[in-house]
């Protein structure tokens, strides 16, 4: 691969280009944003609530590096590698489960919630051998705003460097009090980026969402001046209400307890670099943690975050219906064009556009952070 010419995403909004066609279609530089920002970043591995009683696990993965949340015997949530210490086996399936051990489905070795091997059958004649050695391999992990955060390599800086101001800029929301209405897991056939972008620009709402979400925003304010690996951008909704359910559905929740004024009538999109992206509107926050699986399929997992005083209202199902249904109507127009755009940025034709300055700028402010990593890395030039 040549070196990459990033001088055009390097300036102000109104100048800038968006990334070459080869940041969404290179294996190259997929293998550099698996091994730098998702192993080397910080990485959203779900909710910290999801995983409340001792032996609740998910098990999922980072950089193709399978991994286990898992609340241990001492209340602690720790993250373990998925991987057997004997030859190698994956000890679980991917998703969610509840254990009291973790039994490796090859020769049976056995492992505590806190990674400890306890148990190695027929390992007697093994020179030397320390159960204490073959430990599961930890992981970094930690929690801000109710959320799992992962550095699978270990040599990240430490995450509040990371996050800079993130959790000053979503206080009002209160994040880490919020709990998991719903959830579902799918994949999407475009690039990580992709996926990411179209949730956190206004510019597609009038062509690709004419009938269902255009008509509920007004012009968003210019994005957050913030530091940390995140972008934010509030706006003030076109109507009163909520945005999370569709006028005709009926209505929706209350406002969030810690919202007022403008932040009660708006929604703040935030992406937290690389994958972690949400909508911390005035009743809910829709959450979306995005992973390339290759450089053009993108496995996410979306959740949907409500107050926990509502999920005992009498009609919590129907409500919690409108808000699920709202949510899989805006995803479908959007994976049509992602699809569609995939396809146009694979073709040896493709060149970099131009930024809408009033109606993308939180693009192009990922651009200049994306940009930044990769001449970093000595793969691109500024
Ligand atoms: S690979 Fe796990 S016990 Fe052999
Ligand atoms: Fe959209």
């Amino acid at each position: 691969m040549s070196q990459l010419d990033l001088s055009g995403v390097l300036c102000e909004t109104e100048r800038a280009f968006t990334l070459p066609p080869a940041c969404y279609v290179d294996e190259d530089i997929l293998a550099f944003e698996q091994e730098r920002l998702f192993a080397g970043g910080w990485v959203s591995a779900g909710r910290t609530r999801d995983l409340a009683q001792s032996g609740d696990y998910l098990a999922f993965s980072v950089a193709d590096t399978p991994l286990i949340a898992v609340r241990g015997e001492d209340g602690g949530l720790r993250v373990l590698a998925n991987t057997c210490r004997h030859r190698g086996m994956q000890l679980v399936e991917p998703g969610r489960g509840e254990c009291r051990q973790f039994v490796c489905p090859f020769h049976g070795w056995c492992y505590k919630l806190d990674g400890r091997l306890f148990a190695a059958p027929r390992m007697d004649g093994a020179a030397g051998f320390e159960s204490a050695d073959f430990g599961l391999v930890r992981v970094r992990s930690e929690e801000r705003a109710g959320f799992l955060f992962v550095n699978v390599d270990g040599k990240g800086p430490p995450l509040d460097d990371w996050l800079g101001d993130f959790e000053t800029v979503h206080e009002p929301w209160r994040l880490g009090s919020l709990v998991t209405a719903s959830q579902r897991e799918f994949t999407v056939e475009c690039n990580w980026k992709l996926f990411i972008e179209v949730f956190n620009e206004y510019y597609h709402l009038r062509k690709v969402h004419p009938h269902t979400l255009s008509a509920l925003y007004a012009t968003p304010d210019p994005v957050d001046k913030t530091d940390g690996a995140f972008v934010s951008q509030f706006g003030e909704h076109a109507r009163r209400g909520s945005v999370g359910v569709l006028e005709e559905a009926g209505s929706g929740l209350e406002a969030l307890p810690g919202l007022s004024g403008r932040l009660a009538d708006g929604t703040r999109y935030t992406w937290a670099y690389p994958g972690l992206t949400f909508a911390a509107s005035r009743d809910a926050v829709w959450v979306l943690e995005a992973v390339p699986v290759t450089v053009s399929r993108t496995a996410v997992r979306l959740t949907l975050l409500f107050d926990k005083a509502s999920l005992s209202a009498p009609d919590f199902r129907q409500i919690l219906e409108r808000y699920e249904n709202r949510m899989a109507i805006g995803m479908d127009e959007d994976i049509v064009v992602l699809e569609a755009q995939q396809l146009g940025l694979h073709s040896r034709l493709a060149r970099p556009g131009r930024v809408c300055p009033e109606l993308e700028p939180s693009i192009h402010v990922f651009h200049r952070w994306y940009a930044g990593q990769l001449i970093g890395a000595g793969l691109a030039a500024g």
